[in-house]
C-alpha cells in the first residue's frame, strides 16, 4: 500500500527530532555500537567509476569511508532527515549527490540523476524504517545488472536472554530502533529470485547481520 503523505511527514519529523541534537555527536558515539559498517564497506569491492548509493546515509560517515577506500567512485545518498543531510553535505561537499527522500519510495532518476547504481547500501537503517521490507525491495530495484545490494543491521544477539541484550534493547528503544530479526528470511526471498544470488552471515557472534545480494549480469546470446 502506498504511504500517505502525512505518514511520511510524521516519520521525517520523528527522525529530525531524534537527530537535530544527535547529529553533532553521532559519528563519535555510534562507532561504539554500530558495528559491522566497516565490514560492509570492505565487502563492496568497488571499481573506479562505480556509482555507490547509500539509502538513509545519515551523517555521510559511510560514504566518506567508501570514497577513501575506493577512489574514483561516484557517491550518492538519500535520507529522510533534513538534519542528517545537513551534516552529510558538510562532510562530503561536492563529492556526493545528496537528496531528501523516503527509502520506501523515491524516484532515483529524478532525484539523483540515474536509475541504477553498481552498489546500493543500507546500513543500520532498516531498523528505523517502519515497513523496512518495502525499502529493501525498492533498494533491490536500484541495483544495476552486475551490481550488488549490501545491508548491515542489528542481528540475533539483540533478542537473546541476558543482561547485555536487555540493555541493548532498552538503549535502541530510546532511538526508535527495532532490530529486524527476519532480515535473513526477507533477504533469502529476494536473493532466491531469478537473476539474484545471496550471501548472508552474522558478525561478532550475531551482534550484527550482514546481507549481500548480487544481481547477475545478463549473458549475451
Ligand atoms: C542509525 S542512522 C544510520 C545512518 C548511516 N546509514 C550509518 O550507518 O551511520 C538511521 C538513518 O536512517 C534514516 N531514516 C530513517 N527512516 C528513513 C526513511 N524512511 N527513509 C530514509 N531515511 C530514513 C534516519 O534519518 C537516519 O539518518
Amino acid at each position: 500500500m502506498a504511504k500517505k503523505p502525512g505518514q511520511v511527514r510524521d516519520h521525517a519529523a520523528l527522525m529530525d527530532s531524534i537527530y537535530r541534537g544527535q547529529k553533532y555527536i553521532y559519528d563519535a558515539t555510534r562507532k561504539y555500537y554500530l558495528f559491522g559498517r566497516d565490514d560492509l564497506i570492505r565487502g563492496l569491492d568497488c571499481q573506479p567509476g562505480d556509482a555507490v548509493l547509500e539509502i538513509a546515509c545519515g551523517t555521510g560517515r559511510n560514504l566518506a569511508k567508501v570514497q577513501h577506500a575506493y577512489p574514483g567512485t561516484r557517491l550518492f545518498g538519500i535520507d529522510i532527515s533534513a538534519e542528517m543531510l545537513k551534516t552529510a553535505a558538510g562532510k562530503l561537499g561536492t563529492s556526493a549527490i545528496l537528496a531528501p527522500a523516503d527509502a520506501r519510495q523515491f524516484d532515483a532518476r529524478a532525484m539523483l540523476g540515474r536509475p541504477t547504481f553498481e552498489r546500493v547500501i543500507l546500513s543500520y537503517s532498516i531498523s528505523m524504517i517502519p515497513d523496512w521490507d518495502r525499502a529493501l525491495c525498492h533498494a533491490a530495484k536500484l541495483v544495476a545488472p552486475g551490481g550488488s545490494l549490501h545491508v548491515v543491521d542489528f542481528g540475533s544477539y539483540s533478542a537473546r536472554p541476558g543482561l547485555g541484550p536487555k540493555i541493548l534493547r532498552w538503549w535502541l528503544e530510546q532511538f526508535h530502533v527495532s532490530p529486524r530479526l527476519d532480515l535473513p528470511m526477507v533477504a533469502e526471498d529476494l536473493g532466491s529470485g531469478p537473476g539474484w544470488r545471496r550471501e548472508g552471515r552474522d558478525g561478532m557472534g550475531g551482534y550484527y547481520r550482514l546481507e549481500r545480494l548480487y544481481r547477475e549480469q545478463p549473458q549475451p546470446d
